[in-house]
């Protein structure tokens, strides 16, 4: 027997609960993990309140977490009892002691990243892997716009696009949300709880607007993110914390400048072990460099998952929260 959060209906965080529960034998392609540490994302929230659903209730929750291989599959050859590993694309059920998933989602974890650092970055960190290095595809030089620069995925795109000499402008919700942001590398910061996003955007660039604007707020920030992109550029549009964006009239990327939109999915990069584990590469290259460091600024007991869930829907957190079993 094992511990494990589960939802057996949506709502708020008082539908998370706190039960036994005994997890099935790997399959064939499968592995058993005991999980070290999982990390919290707002993508939890969504599967909890109803915008996104479990494929079945009761359902596990939770897509990310690193910890000791317990059990393989008989086909498994990449993996052995006693790897340490991480994953980042689910299925649903790392909010547990122990997680049972495809091989294909796991990564072998380098030495030098422990368990509580893959477990806040492995999910974050691969986004803006993709996000900055697949999506934008940067030379340098380029000055983007970023939402939430503070939060889980932010704090590491801050500190990516310094890396890449991109001088990303930063939106958050306070004036210590902002000094966090520059500390960790936005070259400006843009308080959207006061101040006007699309005017400042404008003086910031000398009136060009950016060639991709990173927009993970979504229905508050939809119309903002669109005047700030410069003509034929991009929106990238890859989540919902204010809520989802809907009824898009494409109409408007014509008259706002033949922009071009996007609505990506970290699943729809990472969606082949080969890629997974370039992706990881790339990201633990990051890490081992010292140009990208995991600001695990929140932990909580497994057991009190809803607590960080209010915490987070909140936006009472800065940088990555995890949680121990
Ligand atoms: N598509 C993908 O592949 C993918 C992968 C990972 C994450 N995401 C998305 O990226 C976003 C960030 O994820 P995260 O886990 O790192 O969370 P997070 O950024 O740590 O938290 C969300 C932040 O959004 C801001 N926010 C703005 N309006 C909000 C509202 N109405 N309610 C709550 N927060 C609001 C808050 O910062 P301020 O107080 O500064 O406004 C808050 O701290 C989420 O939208 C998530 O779904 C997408």
């Amino acid at each position: 027997m094992a511990k494990r959060i589960q939802i057996s209906r949506h709502g708020g965080p008082e539908v998370l609960e706190w039960v036994d529960y005994r997890p099935s034998e790997p399959g064939p392609r499968e592995v058993r993990v005991r999980n070290r540490a999982i990390g919290l994302n707002f993508i939890d929230t969504y599967f909890r309140s109803g915008l996104y659903a479990p494929a079945q209730m009761p359902s596990g929750l939770g897509c990310e977490g690193a910890g000791v291989v317990e059990a393989v599959g008989s086909e498994v050859s990449r993996f052995r009892v006693g790897d340490r590993v991480a994953y980042a694309t689910g299925p649903l059920g790392a909010y547990g002691e122990l997680h049972v998933l495809p091989a294909d989602h796991l990564v072998k974890l380098p030495e030098s990243i422990g368990f509580e650092e893959a477990a806040a970055v492995m999910l974050k960190g691969l986004t803006v892997q993709y996000l900055l290095s697949q999506i934008g595809r940067f030379g340098g030089g380029e000055t983007i716009l970023f939402h939430a620069a503070a939060g889980g995925v932010g704090s590491i795109a801050c500190q990516w696009a310094k890396a890449i000499g991109v001088r990303l402008i930063g939106t958050v919700g306070s004036p210590a949300k902002a000094e966090r942001a520059k500390a960790l590398g936005a070259w400006e910061t843009i308080d959207y709880s006061r101040e006007n996003v699309v005017q400042r955007v404008l003086e910031l660039t000398d009136g060009k607007k950016c060639p991709v604007v990173y927009d993970s707020v979504g229905k508050d920030t939809w119309d903002i993110s669109l005047d700030c992109v410069a003509p034929r550029g991009l929106l990238v549009s890859f989540g919902n914390a204010s809520g989802p964006v809907t009824g898009v009239n494409l109409a408007v990327l014509a008259q706002k400048g033949s922009l071009f939109v996007t609505r990506p999915v970290l699943a729809g990069y990472a969606d082949a072990p080969e890629r997974l584990q370039a992706m990881a590469d790339e990201l633990f290259g990051m890490l081992e460099s010292g140009k990208v460091k995991v600001e695990i600024d929140q932990k909580f007991p497994l057991a009190e998952a809803a607590k960080a869930q209010e915490a987070l829907t909140g936006r009472k957190t800065t940088g990555s929260t995890i949680l121990l079993p």
